[in-house]
């Protein structure tokens, strides 16, 4: 399968980086040498890692029996993403970005049953599925629509009572790259399974 560069070509300390794997690959087992320091300490390295292993793959972030019912959700971190994970009046359950719309702040905290998604910053409400439904002290008009306003939605999949998501959006679809080891998976019957306690 071809790489795929996901920031055009890479900067020159990875690419350096990237060619001593090359060559690190190549050698017989009795020339083995530690990685040099840069695969720990390059920033451009590590961002790399990220935008690979983590945005443009799908992570699970949690199983569906933390957010069995209507308006049940929880908050996590996942590279430096705020997610709100959160099942909606559609019973599917949604990840969106813990992110207000009005200034940033994070909209829910913990996990916990809600019937809204309100910010306790400046009280800006979102329905379940993450449209803005009131912003107190704005009008819409010509600047300001409710509409354009709502939380971002990420790509998110459940398997078998795994939530997964995909921050970059770009994962092919995930149940079929796990077919193979469903019939494993499903003897344990891990959708059927919940949580006796919450957090
Ligand atoms: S930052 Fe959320 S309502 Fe203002």
């Amino acid at each position: 399968m071809a790489e795929r560069h996901l920031n055009g070509a890479a900067p020159a300390a990875v690419q350096k980086l990237q060619a001593e794997l090359a060559e690190l690959s190549q050698l017989a087992r009795s020339q083995a040498r530690t990685l040099s320091a840069g695969f720990y300490t390059s920033p451009e390295y590590l961002k790399l890692e990220r935008d690979r292993l983590f945005r443009d793959a799908w992570i699970c972030v949690g199983h569906i029996g933390a957010v069995a019912n209507v308006g049940d959700y929880f908050t996590t971190e996942f590279v430096d993403e705020q997610l709100l994970v959160v099942r909606d009046t559609g019973a599917t359950v949604k990840v969106l970005a813990n992110v207000c719309r009005h200034r940033g702040s994070r909209v829910m905290q913990g996990a916990g049953t809600a019937a809204r998604l309100t910010c306790a910053y400046h009280g800006w409400t979102y329905a379940l599925d993450g449209r803005l439904m009131a912003a107190p002290l704005m009008k819409d008009g010509a600047s300001f629509d409710k509409k354009d306003c709502a939380l971002k939605q990420f790509t998110s999949e459940v398997w078998q009572g795994y939530i997964f998501v995909d921050l970059a959006g770009t994962a092919p679809p995930l149940a079929p790259q796990l077919r193979a080891i469903e019939p494993y998976i499903r003897n344990y019957h891990p959708a059927e399974q919940h949580f006796l306690y919450q957090a």
